[in-house]
């Protein structure tokens, strides 16, 4: 990239987050609950999704203009065929640094030698609890965590680095904290709390809902025990820290008390091809139909910069009890997250 595209706020873009697809074979009860996502529910016709192709196009594009890592999501992303062909592409693209996975896990210890092989490094599993009643529940098909631990020691026996990543919520699961701690330490596997957030309209959420970091982090131990570890690139999501008896690491997310808005340097593509600048947003640009228009590459990027150069969000920063619940907010599975 010539010069950086930046932001309104003078924030440069730097990750591309990806969702392949809207389904999921959850029915997490803060995402994609049993009562909205049911049997007769309208998920995305195959036509509307962006094909390999045309994803890498985009990515290619962003690439030129500043983005070095990407993400992969969803919904679940391992639902959708030949993720492993996509990976190829991407890996070619020239300035992509990174690439990154984000899953439930269930169907990963069958995929994960095919996407280690196709280039793929990095993944993280969400996992909520180890109670395997408890997980049943949460993730509302009452699949076991020890299908998804089976998964991650797969992955890893693959060469995958693996995160987990937990959203903690009160009174829900913040019993299994310490447990989940326990358990990832052991292993050498970093563990990251995410507060619970208010995306999409109707998760459950609300303020008392939420632990927070410094409550997550007080339970561990506090200082005695953790040592904070250096960002590995300006704006991280999560903050780290190092256990101080053995090598294991925690993060947090913390986008509710602590709110990352202000280095925040992700751009989200839907499956079906719109780009979204917040987590949070209300509406999308549709680029899908650009794309399908015929455009050039540079009638792409006139648009794609545009929309970046044109960027105000920060939503974390601006939340109150009132927002989160008056916003009209874009589905978490739909915008992956
Ligand atoms: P790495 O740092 O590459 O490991 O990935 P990540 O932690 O950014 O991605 P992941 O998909 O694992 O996301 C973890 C949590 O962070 C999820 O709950 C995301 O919704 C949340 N998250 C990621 N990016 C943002 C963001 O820009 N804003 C907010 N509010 N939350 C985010
Ligand atoms: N708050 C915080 N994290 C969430 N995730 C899904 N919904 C929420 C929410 N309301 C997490 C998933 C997954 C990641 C992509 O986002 O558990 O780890
Ligand atoms: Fe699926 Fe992830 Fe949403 Fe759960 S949080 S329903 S696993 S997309
Ligand atoms: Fe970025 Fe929006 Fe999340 Fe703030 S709330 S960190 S602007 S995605």
């Amino acid at each position: 990239a010539m010069n950086p595209v930046m932001d309104q706020l003078a924030r440069p873009m730097r990750d591309l987050r990806i969702s392949v697809t809207d389904r999921c074979n959850f029915r997490c009860t803060y995402c994609m609950p049993k009562e909205i996502f049911g049997d007769d529910y309208a998920f995305m016709p195959k036509e509307q999704l962006l094909s390999w192709e045309e994803i890498a196009r985009v990515a290619k594009l962003y690439a030129s203009l500043g983005v070095r890592k990407i993400r992969l999501t969803g919904g679940e992303p391992l639902l959708r065929r030949g993720l492993p062909d996509l990976i190829r592409m991407l890996k070619q693209i020239e300035g992509i640094e990174e690439i990154g996975l984000t899953t439930n896990g269930l169907l990963l210890g069958l995929q994960a030698q095919s996407l280690y092989d196709a280039g793929l490094r990095r993944v993280n599993v969400s996992l909520d609890a180890l109670d395997p009643e408890l997980f049943g529940r949460i993730n509302g098909r009452g699949i076991r965590s020890s299908a998804i631990l089976k998964s991650i020691e797969q992955a890893r026996q693959a060469g995958l680095q693996v995160k987990v990543n937990m959203v903690v919520q009160k009174g829900l699961n913040d019993q299994e904290i310490l447990p989940m701690a326990a358990y990832f330490k052991r292993l050498g596997i970093t563990l990251c709390f995410i507060e619970f957030m208010d995306v999409g309209n109707d998760n459950g959420w609300s303020l008392q809902r939420v632990v927070t970091k410094r409550e997550i982090f007080e339970r561990l131990g506090g200082d005695a025990e953790l040592a904070a570890v250096s960002p590995r690139y300006p704006g991280e999501v999560s903050k780290r820290y190092r256990y101080r008896d053995g090598k294991a690491e925690v993060g947090f997310i913390s986008s509710v008390s602590e709110a990352f808005c202000s280095t925040c340097s992700r751009i989200r593509l839907s499956s079906d091809g719109s780009i979204y600048t917040c987590l949070f947003a209300s509406r999308g640009f549709d680029l899908r139909s650009l794309l399908r228009s015929g455009a050039s590459d540079e009638e792409l990027l006139v648009a794609i910069r545009g929309v970046w150069e044109k960027r105000v969000d920060r939503y974390s920063e601006e939340r109150t009890e009132q927002t989160a619940a008056s916003r009209k907010k874009i589905g978490m599975s739909y915008i992956g997250g």
